[in-house]
């Protein structure tokens, strides 16, 4: 995605300036291509060799040095970009750009460049949310300029606000999701859920599993990357959704079938990485089960306490019904994942064929290389007709490209 890109990260005169070094340094390493262009109050904050250490390129920023070449290059860089990201916008660059004004090298090539412009802004709070400099972002927005917000937190000055650059994670996430419009999956609209659920038993406990949601973090992130809509719906995991995707948090497996509902009709694939419980407590005590209260105790004096459980839907299932009836997401590619401990490849075709999936990812969570909480993931697809292939051990970014590009063949063989 990163790789090659070509890249223009403008630089404005703001404090966090010093914040697009680690940017700029994290894209260098992704293999893109990254011109850094300064305006002249950014070199007040840091100096261009910061820049140029990190990009290994040369910076930009005067446009009326004695030369004249950099008048020239200014074009030469407008046209070889696929990214122009402004990282931090001052008010008055955003002000500049609304208003077509070209005085400086950064804002000269704005206004040259085709490619996508993404504003990072970052500044005081009172000047972020002054009726002008709100007026000159929506200008831009209708333009088709994206807009990365700024977060809420202590600023430079004390103040609490708006105002504060988001982290590089979060920029990276916007910079890709932007080079990635017009990819493979561009207007499609993809379902993905992570994570495990939580069944109450009472206002502290609950039936939970081991799934961390990488996995399916990694698919909507990866779908996001190739240009589609993702909706995430997540189970309670300790990660940050990947930035852009529309997320949904549930707690509970009623919850997820619930929120999957919801989105289904105009959604082209649905990814079940998640992993739901197959149980749930029949009853939730509304106030904490005290353990030596009669409800807890099975027979008086024997230290056993039952906890009595009721199946869960299986989404899957459900749909696969549902679908064969010609209800709504008939069309749906369905994805669906398999946590074995033993017996896999018997499981997960019975599994593919229960549950009327396009593809079934299985993968055995006794290895210490596979399944939940690792980095890595060593998965075996297998496809409706039949066919399975047998995946080597791989980041859990890469199993989702895999898969992903199964998905988008999928889609350019389905009828509609
Ligand atoms: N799944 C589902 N609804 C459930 C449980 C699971 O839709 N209530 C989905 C999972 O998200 C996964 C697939 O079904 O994509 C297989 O899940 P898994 O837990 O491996 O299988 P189960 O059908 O629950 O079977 P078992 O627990 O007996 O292995």
């Amino acid at each position: 995605m990163l790789r090659n890109a070509h890249i223009l990260v403008g630089i404005c005169g703001g404090i966090a300036s010093y914040k697009a070094v680690e940017l700029v340094s994290q894209l260098q390493q992704a293999g893109a291509l990254v011109d850094v262009i300064m305006t002249e109050h950014a070199e007040d904050f840091v100096k261009p060799l910061t820049f140029s250490t990190m990009s290994h390129r040369p910076v930009y920023s005067d446009l009326w040095e004695a030369t004249g070449e950099a008048a020239e290059r200014h074009i030469a860089l407008a046209e070889a970009a696929e990214l122009l990201a402004i990282v931090p916008a001052t008010a008055n660059t955003i002000a500049k750009l609304a208003h077509g004004i070209a005085d400086n090298m950064l804002s000269a090539v704005a206004l040259a460049t085709q490619a996508p412009l993404l504003l990072a802004p970052a500044m005081y709070r009172d000047m972020y949310t002054h009726p002008a400099t709100q007026a000159n972002l929506n200008l831009l927005r209708e333009r088709g300029a994206y807009i990365v917000e700024p977060e809420v937190g202590r600023l430079a000055s004390g103040a609490i606000g708006p105002g504060r650059l988001p982290d590089t994670e979060v920029l990276l996430g916007a910079m890709r999701m932007v080079l990635g419009q017009g990819g493979d999956l561009a207007g499609r609209r993809v379902i993905v859920t992570a994570g495990g659920t939580q069944e109450p038993i009472d206002p502290v406990r609950y039936i939970g599993n081991r799934s961390s949601g990488k996995m399916g973090y990694a698919l909507a992130t990866e779908a996001r990357d190739r240009g589609a809509h993702v909706i995430l719906i997540s189970g309670p995991v300790a990660l940050s959704a990947p930035y852009g995707v529309e997320l949904r948090r549930v707690e509970t497996v009623i919850q997820m079938r619930d929120a999957i509902h919801s989105f289904i009709t105009d959604a082209d694939v649905l990814i079940m990485s998640a992993a739901p419980a197959d149980f749930r407590p029949a009853r939730v005590a509304a106030q904490k089960i005290k353990k030596d209260s009669g409800e807890a105790r099975e027979r008086e004096g024997s230290g056993e306490w039952s906890l009595k459980l009721v199946q869960n839907p299986d989404i899957l299932r459900e749909l696969a019904i549902l679908r064969e009836d010609g209800q709504p997401g008939r069309h749906l590619i369905c994805v669906g994942f398999a946590a074995e401990t033993h017996d896999l490849m018997q499981h997960a075709r019975e599994k593919l064929r229960a549950k009327q999936l396009d593809l079934l990812v299985a993968n055995d969570v006794t290895r210490s290389d596979s399944g939940f909480g690792t980095d890595t993931n060593k998965v075996l697809i297998f496809h409706a007709d039949g066919a399975m292939e047998d995946m080597p051990v791989m980041p859990k970014a890469d199993v989702a490209a895999a898969i992903i590009d199964r998905v988008v063949s999928l889609l350019g063989k389905r009828v509609n």
